[in-house]
């Protein structure tokens, strides 16, 4: 097998990992592999609609930011953490207006409004296109540094040595390194509606916690209230930050009576919707009330019309959206296994607590893969591999058979571990489940559905029909090996 040996690896193609990989410093030799076999990075944060959350708006501050995020995250945000993100994360998106970044503006910078938000505060970049530019621009600054990009090759194996990570094998190349960092997203695609259109499905999160890497609150998987129904496509909530409204098909704007109305979090909203949808009512985004959809929205526009739908009334249905759970991480972004980072939505730091804040995850990325970054950086020398003990080390293996069911996995994540949750629907999906078979998704759904089956409550994005209060003691459910 071919070797390679890189101080830092960082497996992820979207903005956490390009984020981490400009960290890299001149005597530093730092490899950026992409878990598809994918040329260009177009990861979930490509994606990003909406926009990244940060208090730069005069009448904004980041104590302000700092309480939408711990009111969001429902008593389970970590307080050092979020501090961590809403100070650093202001710093940074001045340091990307002084490199150049083009914020839109209007008189400077136009900011808009998202769920959860006390403030404006929300910041977009050609319209609805901020994950395209962010990730983009990221990518040019990465192409400036001394990175080695692999952007064909499919993650085969971890390797560690008793409690260090040593290599990692993809295809037929062993890649040594002293320090790995896993920046490669989320496991939203476990359900069968998500908005996640890149590729990654949580393998790393099963190989991670095979290796021995503790993973936290796989059970907050946070649903998007609206995509365009039976398409997954995303309706950014900025269209309702803008004036747009959910109706159903009586005519009744049934967020009215609820408190934030249409901007309640988004834990409430996909939950209200997912109500009048098993009243077998149809839900619509009302956007008549926008102003210059086309130039606001220019990406949703235009899925709209390759559609032929009516902008003006959208029937919606909720989505899987984001992973909240993840690698366990601390506030260096390093997980319990020397020489291993994780950061972005493949990790868990408690900044979201039991729901994210809307925007809050651009931020993340941008803010804990720096961190990462720089923290592996300064990791010292792993002794290299003595190509004889190789078969000595313990091997964490990405495997499944071609024909493996996918599909049916993600209909039974969706009809038995969704929006609203109980101890019946939860058992019945994991007995089903477990007769599938044994892969790294099959085991990562298996301890999603654990985890929910546990937390005995409910909490932000965990709705529990069965145990619908809150419990005064807010904790996290840690899995180890
Ligand atoms: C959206 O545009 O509604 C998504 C933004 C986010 O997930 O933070």
């Amino acid at each position: 097998m071919e070797k390679e040996f890189f101080d830092s690896v960082i497996i992820g193609r979207g903005l956490a990992g390009l984020s981490s990989a400009i960290e890299s410093k001149e005597n530093k030799n730092t490899a950026l592999f992409f878990l598809e076999k994918e040329k260009e990075p177009k990861a979930n944060s490509f994606n990003a609609q909406g926009g990244i959350a940060a208090a730069i708006n005069s009448n904004d501050s980041v104590e302000k930011h700092f309480n939408d995020t711990i009111k969001a995250g429902a008593g389970l945000c970590n307080q050092k953490i979020v501090k961590i993100l809403v100070e650093k994360g202001k710093e940074k998106i001045l340091e990307l207006i002084d490199l150049g970044f083009e914020f839109d503006k209007e008189n400077g910078v136009s900011f808009g409004l998202e769920a959860g938000h006390s403030e404006k505060r929300i910041l977009h970049s050609k319209g609805d296109n901020i994950g395209r530019e962010l990730t983009s621009f990221y990518l040019k600054l990465a192409k400036e540094k001394n990175i080695h990009f692999f952007p064909e090759k499919k993650l085969n194996e971890l390797i560690i040595q008793k409690d260090s990570g040593k290599a990692v094998v993809f295809d037929d190349l062993l890649v040594e390194f002293n320090s790995l960092i896993f920046a490669s997203g989320g496991y939203s695609s476990l359900y069968s509606k998500n908005t996640n259109k890149g590729k990654t499905k949580g393998e790393v999160n099963s190989i991670a916690l095979k290796a021995g890497i503790e993973l936290m609150d796989l059970e907050f998987e946070q649903f998007h209230p609206t995509t365009i129904k039976e398409t997954n496509f995303l309706l950014s909530e900025t269209l309702r930050g803008e004036g747009a409204f959910l109706v159903n098909d009586l005519n009744e704007k049934f967020m009215e009576k609820i408190s934030g109305k249409d901007l309640a979090t988004r834990d409430v909203v996909s939950v209200k919707v997912t109500e009048e949808i098993e009243k077998k009512r149809k839900v619509f985004l009302d956007c008549t009330k926008i102003k210059n959809f086309e130039e606001r929205f220019p990406s949703i526009y235009l899925k709209l019309k390759e559609m032929k739908l009516n902008p003006e009334l959208i029937e919606i249905e909720p989505a899987a959206h984001y992973s909240i759970g993840g690698i366990k991480i601390d506030l260096n972004s390093r997980t319990n296994l020397k020489n291993v980072f994780a950061a972005g939505e493949c990790s868990c730091s408690g900044v979201h607590g039991a729901n994210r804040l809307a925007s809050n995850s651009l931020l993340e990325a941008v803010v804990f893969g720096s961190i990462a970054g720089k923290n592996a950086m300064q990791t010292k020398k792993n002794e290299k591999i003595k190509t004889e003990k190789i078969n000595e080390l313990i091997k964490t293996k990405n495997s499944f058979n071609s024909n493996f069911d996918f599909p049916l996995l993600q209909k039974l994540m969706w009809n038995y571990c969704g929006i609203k949750r109980n101890e019946n629907e939860l058992q019945k999906g994991l007995t089903k489940i477990k007769k599938m078979e044994k892969n790294n998704y099959t085991f990562l759904a298996e301890k999603i559905i654990e985890s929910a089956l546990n937390r005995k409550e409910t909490r932000g994005t965990h709705f529990r029909t069965d145990f619908s209060e809150i419990k005064e003691k807010a904790e996290h459910t840690v899995i180890r090996k």
